[in-house]
This record gives structure tokens, C-alpha cells and sequence, in this order.
């Protein structure tokens, strides 16, 4: 099987941990770079990374990866490469642009437009035929991403993003990204015979991730298709086969403690529905529980607590630093050996507050919660 060059995006903060869960999905060396990774591997490594990968969002065979000055750049570039082999005369295309680099004297908006009526006029001189542009439902999309001078222009093999995962029928309004979930895991060190508990799980997004994780549930497999499998030069009966053999893979047998709490019955109702919706609701339990009072309800000692607090936006500081307070107090209290994964906005206060409470930090980095910024922490007393 031929070897292409591909990259994948994911979460900025992340980039090392999405690469080496690739590495390990797909056997390959992978390389990280800001907001997502590259690596060189054949079809069936892009499906199985689209279909296993918790991390990543989507998956590109790249096109082209050079430096630009102007749109004529640009234009050239794509006017250089060949779709026939890429679509299909009777299939709709669309171009996604983003510019992250206010140099560049072109929006973003130009460079996809240049870059369609250039697949249009390569794909006419070839074949004789007028593609059509589906802006809001194409059936082949490429997208080119332009950063420090550079136009990156790949082939979306994925679809809708892969952090909308299959099971979220019920949306918490501030849900955690499921891909942001997936890394607060592996940095806490959980390991699958290990408990866990997120006492302000609203949606259940950690304690569902963590149980998909258990079972070997692939989250790309469970949606209803991917991108890649309309794709021309894809041979759909090696996607049978990889299916098949992921599948198999899957082991619902697989059952520890996986707990989520919050405060909020709404929350609860709506994370019950989301672990039936993953197939995991043998394994994860739901509870209406105050964390500011885990020492009056908690009777065990989780190995991990990995939650996501509020974020505070509409908080004042010193609620912030109060509600922090109280709850690493309780938790030193309930379970003074669990250890401690937990994303914060305001980093600084929550390291002070553990340090004062006898928390030694293990870990910190910072990532992208959405557009604002955050930092995952793991502490241990
Ligand atoms: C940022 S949200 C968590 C979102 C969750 N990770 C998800 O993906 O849906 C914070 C949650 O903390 C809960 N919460 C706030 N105060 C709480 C308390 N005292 N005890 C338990 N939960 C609390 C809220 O109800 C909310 O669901």
C-alpha cells in the first residue's frame, strides 16, 4: 500500500500526547507541531486514526506544504497539483480556509476561493468537466491552513470534527471537549483495573471517556461514516476489513469504578442519557452530590479524581478562591491518597491552594479550552 504524507489536528497544549497515542494506535513515528501532528503512513493507518484516536479532531492527507508571499503563490501552488485521482466528476467539493498569520496581505475567504476556481480550471483542462462547489454539504473537502508564511493544503478525510463524539445526546453548556477529557486521563496515569471519580461531572464527559477507554471503544467507529469512505481512491473493502478487525478489538466485558457527580439533577439526567447513548452505563455511576461535601458522602478512596470545575467566568476572585478552597479540603478529607487531574482557569490560585493543603504538583501544562485558556494539573499529597 502506497505511503502518503498526512497531518492531524488537535487540541494546542496537547500536541505530544495526540502524537504518541497515534504512534501507538497506528505503529508509526508521528510529529507534533502547534495546534497538530504529521506523519507519513498508507490509507488504512488514516482510517484507523479517524476511527481509534480520542485525541484528534481531523485527519488531512496533505497536499502541499510551502511557503507563500501572495495569493498568486497560492494559485500556483494549487493550480500545480492534480484531483482527478481525488474526485469524482459527479461529487461536490468545497475549500475551508483559516489564516493565522495577519501578514499575509489576503483573508482567508480569498484563499479558499483561489484555491477552488484553480481545482475547477485543473479539473476542466483534465477531463473536460465543471466540478460543482457545495459550500454546506460537499462530498470532498480540502482545507489550507496559512501560518507563518506557510500554506499547508490537505485532504479532509474525517467529516464533522471527531471531538463530537456519537454519544453526546445531551449537551451541558459548558461541556469539556471529549479530546481535552481523553488527555486529562492519560496525564492523571489512570490505568484501566484503577477507579476514578469526577465529582463535577455535568455531562459525564471524563467519567465516559475513561470507560471507553476501558472497553476499547473506538470513537470515530461509532459514528455513522467518516469523509475518507467516499473518497475515490479509497478501497472500501479494506475499510471493511479495518472495521471489522476494530470491532473486534472492543471488549464490553470490561467493567471497574467509574464514578460522576454534581451537584445539578439536570446535569445528571443528561449524563445519564449520554453513558447509554456511549454503551457504558454498566460501568460509570451517576450520583446528585455536593463536592464541597465529598468528606459526608464519599466511603471509598477513588485511585484518581479527574475533574473539570467551573470555569469561574461569572465568578468574583474570591468566590473562585473560596469554592477551590473548600474543595480540596474536602477531597484532602474523603480521600487524602487519590490523586488530583483538574483543568482551572486560574492556575496560580489553585496551585497556591493545594501547596497550602500539602499537595505536591506533578504535573502542569497549559491548552486551549475552547478560545480561552487553561491548565491541566495533577497533584498527589
Ligand atoms: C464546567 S462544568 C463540568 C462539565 C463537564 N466536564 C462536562 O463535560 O459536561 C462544572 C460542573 O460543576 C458542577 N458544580 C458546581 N458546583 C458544584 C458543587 N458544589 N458540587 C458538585 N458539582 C458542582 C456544575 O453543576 C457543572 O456541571
Amino acid at each position: 500500500m502506497p505511503y502518503f504524507e498526512w497531518f492531524a489536528t488537535t487540541v494546542t497544549g496537547l500536541e505530544d500526547l495526540a502524537a504518541k497515542e497515534v504512534e501507538e494506535i497506528a505503529g508509526i513515528p508521528v510529529y507534533p507541531d502547534v495546534g497538530k501532528i504529521f506523519f507519513k503512513g498508507t490509507v488504512e493507518h488514516a482510517a484507523l486514526i479517524n476511527y481509534s484516536s480520542t485525541m484528534i479532531n481531523r485527519v488531512y492527507l496533505l497536499l502541499a506544504r510551502e511557503k507563500v508571499e501572495t495569493l498568486e503563490d497560492l494559485c500556483s501552488i494549487a493550480r500545480r497539483l492534480d484531483y482527478t485521482w481525488i474526485i469524482d466528476p459527479c461529487q461536490t467539493f468545497a475549500v475551508k480556509a483559516e489564516r493565522h498569520d495577519k501578514r499575509l496581505p489576503f483573508t482567508s475567504i480569498d484563499a479558499a476561493g483561489s484555491i477552488g476556481r484553480a481545482i475547477i480550471e485543473n479539473f476542466r483542462t483534465s477531463t473536460n468537466i465543471k466540478l460543482k462547489v457545495d459550500l454546506d454539504n460537499p462530498e470532498v473537502e480540502f482545507f489550507c491552513l496559512l501560518r507563518n508564511s506557510e500554506i499547508l493544503l490537505g485532504l479532509d478525510t474525517t467529516g464533522e470534527s471527531l471531538h463530537r463524539r456519537y454519544y453526546r445526546v445531551y449537551t451541558h453548556r459548558a461541556g469539556l471537549q471529549p479530546t481535552i477529557a481523553s488527555a486529562m486521563i492519560k496525564i492523571s496515569g489512570w490505568r484501566r483495573n484503577e477507579s476514578l471519580l469526577d465529582p463535577m461531572c455535568g455531562s459525564g464527559t471524563i467519567p465516559i471517556e475513561a470507560a471507553i477507554k476501558l472497553k476499547n471503544i473506538p470513537p470515530g467507529l461509532m459514528r455513522k461514516e467518516i469523509r475518507l469512505e467516499k473518497l475515490k481512491f479509497v478501497d472500501i473493502n479494506m475499510l471493511k476489513e479495518l472495521k471489522k478487525k476494530t470491532k473486534e478489538c472492543i471488549n464490553l466485558e470490561a467493567v471497574t469504578d467509574i464514578v460522576g457527580s454534581d451537584i445539578s439533577p439536570k446535569s445528571i439526567e443528561g449524563a445519564k442519557r449520554n453513558i447509554e447513548a456511549a454503551g457504558v452505563a454498566d460501568t460509570v455511576e451517576l450520583m446528585i452530590r455536593d463536592c464541597l461535601h465529598i468528606d459526608r458522602w464519599l466511603t471509598w478512596e477513588p485511585t484518581h479524581i479527574v475533574t473539570n470545575p467551573p470555569y469561574g467566568v461569572r465568578m468574583n476572585v474570591r468566590d473562585i478562591v473560596e469554592f477551590y478552597r473548600r474543595f480540596v479540603e474536602s477531597i484532602g478529607k474523603a480521600s487524602p491518597n487519590s490523586k488530583l487531574t483538574i483543568i482551572v482557569s486560574k492556575p496560580k490560585i489553585f496551585t497556591s491552594i493545594l501547596k497550602e493543603k500539602n499537595y505536591r504538583i506533578t504535573s502542569s501544562r497549559e491548552t486551549m479550552y475552547g478560545r480561552l485558556r487553561a491548565t491541566i494539573i495533577s497533584s498527589e499529597k
